[in-house]
């Protein structure tokens, strides 16, 4: 063999179930391939009762890392070696990395998300939001933004249990105030409100005709209109915003944000995030 070559491969992965429309691979294949390492990215369908296996066999395989998906998030907390301080308050995982052995969790979710804002030059800092859902997208949404100095956060969502415990969560372990509004059909954005982020799955492929059954009259042109649904990116919610006067923000700069922070934590070499983006645009042919 060549002295100078080297054919060991470093795999990172995304576990979860289902994984067939999830484009993260796509989007950092293309900054390894520009960089020229030899890593790989391989989406993989992991089922609930296959997760522990999943995670050992990452871990005995020396895997750089791996991203979690739905049904995983919070599962896979006690099988990893330590949390970051946002993904502790999150309390779900999407992002582990592997430092010389151990399993760090962290969340970029909403890292991604924030970064998507400031990049609109949207910056949360000071400003009511409101978002409606309280799993895992709007819990890892709501605290990065309460941390990066938003005012107040209200959470309407639909389980009033889940709802109430995200508002309770934001006050007690950050410093922006909380409130929880029940979703009832036809429901009203504060009027106070300057970012709405809508992060339930409503409107996600294949049911590209949903709506959030809010009150839309309620939006006013001031306010900016944020979706973390990314397939179709332009969702019927953004339509019906858009088409009263307000900023709209898609969720594919999410989507590449996390994948920026993801590529750095893994390889700790600055993503090349014009390409990477690029190639998300390419798949979804915009
Ligand atoms: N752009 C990105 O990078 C990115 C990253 C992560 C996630 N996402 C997207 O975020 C979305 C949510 O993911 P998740 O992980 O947060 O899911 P999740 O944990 O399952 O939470 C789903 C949320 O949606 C609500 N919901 C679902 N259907 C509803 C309906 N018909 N009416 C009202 N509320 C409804 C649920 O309310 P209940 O509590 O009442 O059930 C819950 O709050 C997905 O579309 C995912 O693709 C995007």
């Amino acid at each position: 063999m060549n002295e100078e070559k080297n054919y060991r491969a470093e795999l990172t992965a995304c576990f979860g179930d289902p994984v067939d429309e999830n484009p993260t691979g796509v989007i950092e294949e293309a900054g390894y391939s520009a960089l020229g390492l030899n890593y790989r990215y391989l989406t993989i369908r992991v089922q609930k009762d296959g997760l522990a296996a999943a995670v050992a066999g990452a871990r005995a395989m020396g895997f750089k890392g791996f991203n979690l998906t739905i049904p995983h998030k919070v599962a896979v907390i006690q099988y990893l070696d330590e949390l970051t301080e946002a993904a502790e308050i999150i309390g779900a995982v999407n992002t582990v990395v592997n430092q010389g052995g151990r399993l760090i969790g962290e969340n970029t979710d909403g890292k991604g998300f924030l970064t998507s804002l400031l990049q609109n030059d949207v910056n949360p800092a000071g400003k009511t939001v409101t978002l409606l859902g309280a799993g895992g997208a709007a819990r890892a949404v709501s605290v990065e933004l309460a941390l990066a100095g938003a005012s107040h956060i209200t959470i309407i969502n639909r389980s009033k249990e889940r709802g109430m415990e995200l508002a309770e969560a934001v006050k007690e372990k950050t410093k922006a105030a909380s409130t929880y509004i029940p979703w009832i059909e036809g429901v009203s954005i504060p009027e106070e409100t300057d970012i709405i982020v809508q992060c339930t799955n409503i409107g996600l492929f294949p049911d590209v005709n949903g709506k959030p059954l809010i009150d839309y009259s309620s939006l006013t042109p001031r306010m900016v209109a944020c979706d973390v649904v990314f397939n179709k990116p332009d969702t019927l919610f953004l339509q019906e915003a858009r088409a009263r006067g307000l900023k709209t923000i898609n969720g594919l700069g999410m989507l590449v944000n996390q994948a920026v922070l993801n590529f750095k934590m893994w390889t700790g070499m600055e993503a090349p995030a014009d390409i990477m983006t690029q190639a998300l645009m390419n798949e979804f042919g915009i």
